[in-house]
């Protein structure tokens, strides 16, 4: 059987560079790989709705968002399907069967969604669909039979939740669905990319992001602000480097040959950082080289981005295309599903028959 990839965003807002180096720059370089037979890439807009319940509108609008910035970043809908989840009526139908194979308890027990319902100060008001979104999730991924979902690392729960459910799913009724594996990003700093602010993770409602949309002034608006070590007062000073956002970035954008360009005084990263715990490097320093360092990597994606904005209706079309093909596969799996399940009544007359059987004398 062939590798399959399905993964997707909530379009809540754009996508930044914490989303960037978490994920999307990895799933450009898989659909580059040439080894897979399908991708899919989903706009979880449902899945949005789980806890933006009113407000429909904020999800509405930053569908064409999240697809420019796809495509900005590289997605290629010539090698991979792009769709919008709400349009794939198959996924709710799985959820519904699915949600009879996991506990409350053990949604209850979801690190991710227990974070977020922290997070949001959801308390007692949890929305049921909010609370039950992984299991929405494993339909996303199992519609499609994917094999590798690359995600950021906080979605590992979602997809260990999902092969549990799979697992179970195939116990109780057959083979069918495709236990999937996550591809997170190997780099640490990746992993978890901090806000400007050095705080937590980048996050639309903290404020502390930079956007792959963002122009070079506001890239560089942004690193200049952002937060170092706080003790590092003087040039002279000794600086900390650990859990300066500067060198986090650094750490999750710098390449060696960086340093011949733009930073020739320095061998490499490790030398710059020497030089920071020595003291006698100024912050403004590290800062400009950063400022150099991103725009190489969002230079291009920022010039693609502004061509596609001339694009919008086709890639509108693009994106509904993409969701009938999509439906396509998810159609065949639920089929599947429901034959596995032996609610498939009106398939063949095989259930008329046993049922017209049962009176038989
Ligand atoms: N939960 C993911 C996020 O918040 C989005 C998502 C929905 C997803 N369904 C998915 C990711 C299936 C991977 C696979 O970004």
């Amino acid at each position: 059987m062939g590798k399959i990839i399905l993964t997707g965003d909530r379009p809540t807002g754009r996508l930044h560079v914490g989303h960037y180096v978490g994920s999307l720059r990895r799933r450009v370089e898989l659909q580059n790989s040439g080894e897979f037979d399908r991708i899919f890439i989903m706009i979880a807009d449902a899945q949005a709705l789980t806890d933006n319940a009113d407000n429909p509108q904020k999800v509405r609008e930053n569908i064409i968002e999240v697809a420019l910035d796809y495509l900005a970043a590289g997605l290629d809908p010539e090698k991979c399907t792009i769709f919008i989840q709400s349009q794939i009526p198959e996924l709710t139908e799985l959820t519904f069967y699915y949600m009879n194979l996991v506990t409350v308890a053990r949604l209850h027990r979801n690190p991710t969604v227990k974070n977020e319902i922290a997070m949001r100060g959801f308390e007692e008001s949890i929305p049921a669909g909010f609370f039950t979104y992984p299991v929405s999730q494993t339909s996303d991924i199992t519609a499609f039979k994917a094999t590798t979902v690359p995600v950021g690392e906080d979605q590992l729960p979602m997809i260990e939740q999902a092969r549990e459910i799979v697992r179970r799913f195939n116990m109780t009724y057959g083979e069918v669905l495709v236990e999937p594996e996550a591809v997170i990003p190997d780099n640490e700093t990746c992993k978890r990319l901090p806000g400007t602010d050095g705080k937590a993770k980048m996050s639309k409602s903290l404020g502390n992001c930079i956007y792959l949309a963002d122009s070079a002034e506001e890239v560089k608006a942004k690193v200049m602000n952002m937060y170092t070590d706080p003790n590092h007062i003087k040039v002279t000073d000794p600086g900390t480097v650990e859990g300066n956002a500067v060198f986090t970035y650094l750490d999750a954008f710098c390449k060696p040959e960086h340093f011949p360009k733009y930073l020739p005084d320095y061998e490499n990263l490790d030398a710059l950082k020497d030089h920071y715990r020595r003291g006698g490097l100024g912050d403004v320093k590290i800062k400009r080289f950063l400022c150099a360092v991103l725009e190489e990597e969002l230079a291009p994606i920022r010039a693609r981005r502004a061509e596609l904005q001339k694009q919008i209706p086709e890639i509108l079309e693009m994106l509904r295309k993409g969701s009938i093909e999509a439906q396509k596969t998810a159609a065949a799996t639920l089929a599947e599903v429901k034959a596995a399940m032996r609610i498939n009544y009106f398939d063949d007359d095989t259930w008329v028959k046993e049922q017209a059987g049962k009176y038989q004398a």
